[in-house]
This record gives structure tokens, sequence and C-alpha cells, in this order.
């Protein structure tokens, strides 16, 4: 159990840990490469240490010659050998599928699982596919254990039945060993892309035409040089908070920019937020770039089935941010929300609703009746997602009585030192208004 009492206001510099899908795309990248990889900015979380753990039981070496450098020694493109045990992937859904990819090339016979959350969310989206390229995958139930004889590949052309980046970025993964190209994706929506990128910063053939992404087979792919900016998602919460509470002044600095990763940011601008970016600049295939926010009064806005990828991971902070908000808001199209760590319509749902927030559950999204001012406060129970905890944390600081979070520990998954930050830039000198 954790309390975080209201705050008046956030203030201050602070950086957040490295975007975790690139840590993890990285260890994958790096394993199978061809001599000794280095990545900088490497964020420690339980997701991104369980993909360390995972390519060294694959046969990599993996070391950390200062804090947050990480080397890899590859084992080159098909050397990765099965350890005599299960690979637990943790909580890890993107380790799940993305290596599911990788091994789908790899000579041998693997098993991964992994907790009881990912234990229960879809693989068949990701199976369906490999075996379609010649790869032997079981699933249990339709998800993890799942077991995985790989070995010479087809290409194929595969049109997504869900928008989803990491069954996109399987295929693309396992393309790399096809025995010839191009292996495409044709995605309803776009999803993020930082494995396209990544691939092409390694020189691989990627191309993109309209919804269609194609990648080519490679001999070898050679180390990765690295540095991985913070977590877009991991900021969205200072930033939720700090355009929430009057009188805040917050700058996250070297945050990932990659423009399918920050709907989030443009639904809060046309909801009013001021926000700015600083220091832009491109990293690595990727943008990075300085937020800075100030307080802002916000009015609802609706976020449709078109926009939902872009902002997926962030749709418990907009319900958050549209019950500060005036007016009525909503989310459509969202369905995916029931296949996260845990079904985040109904977590994110009851969350708020316990604390005073009018958040209305529908099959695809939610619908909010905003009212701008705190919220009383209460318990929240994080159901061991770890997207909801720090949504608690938020509307602590957000609240008049304060919030109780029950298993807040399960912040490890993505952002382990979440709630420190928190308490470190929450301003806590003043008497919450009452309402
Ligand atoms: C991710 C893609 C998203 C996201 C997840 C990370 C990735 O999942 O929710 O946290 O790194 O590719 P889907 O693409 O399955 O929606």
């Amino acid at each position: 159990m954790r309390r975080v009492e209201p705050a008046a206001a956030l203030v201050g510099d602070i950086a957040v840990p490295g975007v975790k899908g690139l840590c993890q795309r990285a260890a994958l990248l790096a394993a199978i490469a061809d001599g000794v990889s280095e990545i900088r900015g490497f964020g420690h979380a339980a997701d991104t240490d369980v993909a360390l753990d995972a390519v060294r039981e694959l046969g990599a070496g993996v070391s950390e010659p200062s804090p947050g450098t990480i080397r890899i020694e590859g084992v080159g493109l098909r050397g990765l050998r099965p350890p005599d045990h299960p690979i637990d992937c943790g909580n890890a859904g993107t380790l799940l599928r993305l290596l599911s990819g990788v091994l789908a090339g790899q000579e041998d016979r693997f098993v991964l699982t992994g907790d009881e959350q990912i234990t229960s969310r879809p693989h068949e989206r990701v199976a369906i596919p490999l075996r379609q390229m010649g790869a032997e995958v079981e699933t249990t139930n339709g998800s993890a254990p799942v077991t995985i004889t790989g070995g010479s590949l087809e290409p194929t052309s595969y049109v997504l039945p869900v928008a989803s980046a990491q069954v996109k970025s399987a295929i693309l993964l396992a393309g790399l060993f096809a025995h010839s190209g191009p292996t495409t994706v044709v995605e309803p929506v776009p999803t993020r892309d930082h494995t396209e990128r990544m691939l092409t910063s390694l020189g691989v053939r990627v191309r993109r035409e309209g919804s269609e992404i194609s990648v080519w087979p490679v001999e070898s792919i050679p180390p990765l040089d690295i540095d991985i900016p913070g977590d877009f998602s991991s900021a969205a919460p200072f930033l939720v908070g700090a355009l929430l509470l009057v009188g805040s002044e917050l700058r996250i600095h070297d945050v990932n920019l990659n423009p399918t990763r920050i709907g989030f940011l443009d639904v809060l601008e046309r909801m009013g937020a001021r926000t700015t970016v600083y220091d832009r600049r491109s990293s690595g295939g990727e943008l990075v770039g300085s937020l800075g926010i100030r307080s802002s009064e916000l009015t609802a806005t609706t976020i449709e089935s078109h926009e939902v990828p872009n902002v997926v991971d962030e749709l418990p902070l907009f319900a958050l941010a549209a019950s500060m908000a005036h007016g009525i808001s909503r989310v459509r199209g969202a369905e995916e929300l029931r296949a996260k760590e845990s079904d985040r319509i109904e977590t994110t749902t009851e969350a708020l609703r316990g604390l005073g927030a009018h958040v209305n559950a529908e099959s695809d999204g939610f619908w909010v009746r905003g009212v701008p001012t705190r919220f009383k406060g209460g318990l929240v129970e994080s159901r061991g997602d770890h997207r909801i905890a720090m949504l608690a944390g938020i509307a602590g600081v957000l609240s008049r009585e304060g919030v109780e979070i029950d298993d807040p520990d399960c912040v490890a998954v993505s952002f382990p030192d979440f709630f420190e930050l928190l308490d470190e830039v929450a301003r806590r000198d003043f008497v919450p208004e009452e309402s």
C-alpha cells in the first residue's frame, strides 16, 4: 500500500527512463548482431531487464560497464540457442511478441512463458502469421506458454486484423530470416514504427508505401551503437499532473518524440494544453526533444479509432485529464485496451470512479463527464498494472484528500522510481481548495 498526498504544483526539471520498447528491440537485435553492441541510456525496469535476461539465456554476452550502458556480444543472425528451461518474459508482452518473431528464424525449439497477466493475453495474433511463414508455433489456449520451432522461413504478405505494432514487429523481424524478400505487413491504421526505424538505422532494407511496410532478408546485422531517449509514456503522467495543477512548471528532458508515439500530446494540445517542445534533434533514427509544461485549463475532446494506436498506452491518463476538463470526452474504437496488462477499459473506469470521477466504460472505450475541480480521493487497486498504479499516483497529487494505492510496486514494470520522482517535483506547501 502507498499513499500519495495532494500537491499544489509540479515544479522542476526531470528525466524519465529510456524508451521501454527501444531497449527491448535493441537487446533483441544486438543479440543476433555480429560483434559487440553498446546501448546507452538503458531504462532499467522489470520489462527491459527481462529482455537482457532472455538474450543472455539465449547465448548472448551481456555486461554493464557503467550504469545504464549495456554491452551485448551478439551470437550472429542464426546463433541463438535454447536454454534447458522456458524463457521467462515476465510481464513484458512486447518481449514475448517480438522474441517470437526472432526465434521463428532460429533452427531450434524454444519455449517462452511469463507471468499470470501475460499468459492470459492473446498470442495467436502473432502465431498465425509466423506459421504462415513456415515456423511451428504452439500456443496454450491461444496464449503463452508458446513453443516455437523455427527454421527456414518463407516471405509473407500479411494484412493485420488488429492495429498492433507488436504483431507488425514480430512479422518484420521474422522477415529478416526469410529466404527471399520482401515480407510485407499491411496495417489498418499506422502504429508505432520503432522497429522499422531501428532496422533502417542498421542498414536493413525497409520500405513503407501507404499502409504497407516491407522488409528484406539480411545476411547479418551490424552491432548497434545507440542512445535511448526517455519514454514518452513515462513522461505522460508528469505531463498530465503538471497541466492540471495550477502554478506547475515542469520540464522533461530528452524525451523520444517519435510521431507515432506522441498522439497524446496532440490530444492534450487540442484540449488547450500549453506545452512547448525545445532542443529538438534526431538520434539513431528517432526524434528527441525536451518538453516544457505549464498548467492549463482543458476542454473535452473525442478520440476516434484511427488515433488510438498512437495514444494507446496513454488512454488511462486521457481519462484522468478528461475528468478534470470542461465538458464530455469520449474514446472510441479502443477495444485493444482490453488486451493490455489488465483490461484497461475496466481498470481505468474502476480506478477513477472510486476517486469521485465520472468515467463510464463502453465496449470499445469510455466516456467521461469532466468536472474542473480536484478529485475527492480514495483507494485505487492497481490490479498489478503499472499504468494504473501511475494513474493513481497522479490522481493522488490532483486530489483533495490523497489516494491510497494497493499494489503500487508494479510501477517497476516500466518505471521503478516513479513515486520517488513524483515526490521530488510535488510542491506540498499549500492547503487544497474545498469544493
Ligand atoms: C508496443 C506496442 C503497443 C503498446 C505496448 C508496446 C511496442 O502494443 O501498447 O506497450 O513496443 O511495440 P500493441 O502494438 O499490441 O497495441
